[in-house]
């Protein structure tokens, strides 16, 4: 495997993740003790590596909140948002057209709005319409930003006093990644580095990445974002318990095309006892006629650093798949292709 490629950008990101939830802990969100401290809904609009921290919220508040958290990847938003719903508009570079347009559509429900992001027209709109912003360091890909796309909007939860204990987990969320990083920088030799090992196994194979419905299935939807940007390659994603009713019928297709899909299990020490019988049942089922099948575990005690674990070693795997192909992880040249063609 040749690190001597030009992985450095992407290495370079991936290092400095856990420091990101350190700084965001810097952040003067006074302005919010303005603002109401109810809301019907909580939306975060977003798309791509900025609708992924959208997730983990999501994730995370499911049963800390009795509101529900919504993750809206369009342009229009649901019909439960108007002025009693907060709605975070993310992005990273702030011009991504359906976040802008979410944006539009909350101001004119009278949402209540803040913007997250390094600049462009989301900093200008928001500017001019007097909605908050919490800035974004730039020069990052924006799925190299997790950290700092994601702890912002739980800090705000917390500081709305939505959220208790906010802080202390992201406190615990570097201090995991920067063990896991350990263990997973080029610089670790394959026998000791987890997501070296994943890479080799991967390479080669269609990627499909398990996790359990409503806890790990974020980290499984980052793992396919990030194989599908940094190794360039397709890669699909699936839930327990719903994959058992579906997904493992299509394992019955012909052999060598079964042989050419690579397993990846999410698994989480809090994934539901009935979800565990099924993993271990659905990976000898279907496990023996795959390419591989491999589990990854998550560290750490609470949800945030447990997720955000699991997800940072498919952010290496991710980039080392790169390298196992001979590519430069860090351009993601279709999506910006596609977004000049769409501003034409
Ligand atoms: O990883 C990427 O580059 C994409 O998934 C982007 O995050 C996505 O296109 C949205 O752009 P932005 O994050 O600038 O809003």
């Amino acid at each position: 495997m040749g690190e001597e490629l030009t992985a450095d950008t992407m290495f370079g990101y991936l290092e400095r993740l856990p420091e990101q939830f350190t700084e965001s802990l810097g952040l003067d969100l006074r302005w919010a003790e303005e603002m109401p401290r109810r809301y019907n809904c909580i939306v975060v609009a977003g798309q791509g590596g900025s609708a992924i921290g959208g997730d983990v919220l999501r994730t995370y508040c499911q049963s800390r909140l009795p509101v529900p958290v919504l993750v809206n990847r369009d342009y229009r938003l649901p019909a439960c948002v108007g002025p009693d719903s907060l709605v975070l508009a993310v992005s990273y570079s702030g011009n991504t057209e359906e976040t802008l347009s979410a944006y539009v559509d909350a101001l004119c429900r009278q949402a209540h709005l803040v913007a997250v992001t390094t600049g462009g027209k989301l900093a200008e709109w928001a500017a001019h319409d007097g909605v908050p912003v919490i800035e974004v360091p730039p020069g990052f890909m924006p799925r190299a930003a997790a950290g700092y796309l994601f702890a912002p909007a739980a800090l705000l939860l917390e500081r709305l006093r939505l959220l208790a204990g906010v802080s202390e987990e992201i406190q615990e969320t570097a201090r995991v990644l920067q063990e896991r990083r350990a263990t997973l920088l080029p610089a670790v030799p394959a026998e000791r580095n987890e997501a070296r090992q994943l890479a080799a196994r991967l390479a080669g194979a269609l990627p499909i990445i398990w996790g359990a419905a409503g806890s790990t299935e974020v980290a499984a939807l980052r793992w396919k974002g990030q194989i599908n940007e940094n190794a360039k390659s397709p890669a699909y994603y699936n839930v327990f318990p719903e994959l058992d009713h579906n997904e493992i019928v299509g394992f019955e297709a012909p052999e060598d095309l079964v042989r050419r899909l690579a397993l990846v299990i999410l698994r989480d020490r809090d994934d539901h006892e009935r979800v565990v019988k099924r993993m271990a049942i659905t990976a000898d089922v279907v496990g023996r006629r795959a390419a591989s099948i491999s589990e990854v575990h998550s560290s750490g005690e609470g949800l945030l650093a447990r997720l955000f674990s699991l997800m940072y070693v498919g952010d290496y795997t991710s980039t080392y798949l790169a390298l196992e192909y001979g590519i430069n992880p860090t351009p993601v040249q279709a999506i910006d292709e596609l977004k000049a063609r769409m501003a034409q």
